[in-house]
């Protein structure tokens, strides 16, 4: 039923049910700003403070998807966000995002975006000592250095880019589990809806393993690239709190970011 009106009246639905009533409780929507992405959900967007995992190969488009999130909201949705870096150097990532037209440095001027540099605090761990490098891939530390980032700006959402560089400094398998869960639980009381980035175990072209933690986000996004067609694909595994479209879908990069085609 959900998806036949949105067929018919797609910008009629999603406009409207930002905010929905169900069984007494109101749910709220958090739009992506990827229009044919968003039209995926039965309410056109994540179900507003969900904690989400998003899953790729190398190059499939994880980074720039994340930051699109954190533009749109900062940008056309009035929700400042948080974009917490393991991988790239902020430097990189306002350069890198320049090439979209999207001026970070001048909405982390504003207070509309924060970007959390968790690549140079480990550089400089490493000079000194090991010990201070794990302390500084703590979970414990990086949710008190989130909290003042979310504070100082009121953010309502956050992103984590990415979880495959923290798995790395964990001791085994039981350890990063545990810090995951925590970092999950750190994420879920806060009042930001998240998106937390991590590189996905790819066995063979399409066939993406799922990592066992994925059970723990309130959804799951995959995204890849088939490097014989040239394609970019997306798709929506899980997500708590919404109806929405099964199936894979195309997506371009290009000059405005990530879009989707229906
Ligand atoms: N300005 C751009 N226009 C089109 N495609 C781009 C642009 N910038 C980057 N890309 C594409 O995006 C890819 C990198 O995306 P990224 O989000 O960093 O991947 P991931 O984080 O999954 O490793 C590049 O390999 C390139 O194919
Ligand atoms: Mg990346």
């Amino acid at each position: 039923m959900g998806s036949i009106l949105i067929n018919i009246f797609p910008k009629l639905i999603y406009e409207h049910l930002a905010k929905t009533h169900q069984g007494g409780i109101v749910m709220e929507y958090v739009k992506t700003g990827i229009t044919e992405f968003d039209h995926l959900f039965a309410h056109g967007g994540y179900p507003k403070n969900n904690t989400i995992l998003v899953l790729g190969g190398p190059g499939s488009g994880k980074s720039i998807f994340g930051m699109q999130f954190i533009y749109m909201g900062a940008t056309l949705y009035d929700e400042a966000g948080v974009f917490v870096t393991l991988e790239e150097t902020p430097e990189k990532i306002r350069r890198n995002m320049a090439s979209f037209g999207w001026d970070i440095a001048e909405l982390e001027e504003s207070g509309k975006i924060s970007i959390l540099d968790a690549v140079s605090s480990r550089i400089e761990a490493q000079d000194i000592e090991m010990d201070i490098l794990e302390r500084g891939f703590d979970v414990e530390t990086m949710a008190t250095s989130l909290d003042k980032h979310i504070k100082r700006i009121g953010a309502r959402r956050v992103v984590i880019d990415s979880l495959a560089v923290m798995g790395m400094y964990a001791k085994s398998e039981f350890e990063s589990r545990t810090k995951l869960l925590r970092l999950i639980d750190v994420l879920s009381q806060k009042e930001v809806t998240s998106l937390v980035i991590t590189e996905a175990r790819t066995s063979e072209i399409g066939v993406t393993e799922f990592p066992p933690e994925t059970f723990m986000f309130d959804g799951v996004i995959s995204m890849r690239l088939n490097t014989d067609t040239q394609e970019r694909k997306i798709a929506i595994r899980k997500m708590r709190g919404t109806k929405h479209v099964l199936g894979t879908f195309n997506f371009n990069i290009e000059e405005g970011g990530i879009s989707v085609r229906p």
